[in-house]
């Protein structure tokens, strides 16, 4: 069961291999995969709840997919992404959402957008006993600040905010750092910078691990970031399967012998 020490161990070693999964079947599959993390994150706002932004995303909308994840799944290291507002208003508040993740859904860990915010937030969940992914760089819940989802630390005062962020949450006692959507430099020295392991999207190749949000990976999202990669043709395989099954029906094709129940004896029929 890879653990939070586990990875602190992998780092600089190995690369970290990370993808999300919001339900038990897709778990299952990532999991047998040996994947390192399995992040459930709040982009199953728009992989799964159909929405545009995960903004919208509530604790209990991750609570319910965290369940469905971790029962599935017995290896990798389970991390709940914290929804939009669910954390960093009210600490007590944070507090209790974070840690329903852990006491009643079975994940191991947390992931905080982070900022200056989290810093003193961080060190408490983790004072308490909840472990913390922190997540710099291109942070989604800032999309109406962004007005979309730029590229972030692009020149030399934001990438040193992200240096000076990244420090300040590994002194906090974050376990890990997710790096959003940066130049590779920008990581490559975060990385330098930091112990503990940094995890990319958009990110370069120097990162300690990389992340992909797997309906993108699988090739199931009908659209994908550029810094994505398609390694499968998920959709494609369901579009097929859903049209021959319209048109095996339509046809009487199907069901044929072979899915269709013994007949009963029946003696009279009212
Ligand atoms: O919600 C998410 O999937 C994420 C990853 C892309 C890091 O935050
Ligand atoms: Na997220």
């Amino acid at each position: 069961m890879p653990t939070v020490r586990d990875l602190k161990a992998k780092t600089g070693e190995e690369p970290i291999t990370m993808l999300t999964a919001y339900d038990a079947p897709t778990a299952g599959i990532v999991d047998d995969a040996d994947v390192d993390v399995i992040l459930v994150g709040d982009s199953v706002g728009n992989t799964s709840l159909g929405y545009e932004t995960t903004l919208p995303v509530t604790v209990d909308d991750v609570a319910r997919h965290v369940g469905a994840v971790s029962r599935a799944t017995e290896d990798a290291l389970v991390v709940a992404d914290m929804p939009f507002l669910s954390f960093g208003v009210d600490e007590t508040d944070s507090l209790e959402n974070a840690g329903r993740m852990l006491k009643e859904e079975g994940a191991e860990a947390v992931k905080l957008e982070s900022g200056p915010h989290t810093v003193e937030l961080t060190e408490k969940m983790v004072q308490l006993g909840i472990p913390v992914m922190a997540h710099l760089g291109l942070t989604p819940q800032h999309v109406n600040q962004y007005g979309g989802y730029p590229r972030q630390g692009t020149d030399q005062d934001a990438a040193e905010r992200i240096l000076e962020l990244a420090r300040a949450h590994e002194e906090a006692g974050a376990f890990s750092l997710v790096l959003e959507h940066v130049p590779s430099n920008v990581a490559a020295e975060v990385t330098d910078a930091i112990d503990v392991p940094t995890i990319g999207i958009g990110a370069g190749p120097d990162c300690d691990g990389q992340v992909l949000v797997v309906d993108d990976a699988v090739g199931l999202s009908e659209w994908s970031p550029s810094f994505s990669k398609q390694f499968g043709s998920v959709r494609e395989e369901m579009e097929n399967a859903v049209e021959e099954y319209v048109s095996a029906v339509e046809s009487g094709r199907f069901p044929a012998e072979e899915h269709s129940h013994e007949e009963t004896d029946l003696e009279e029929f009212y």
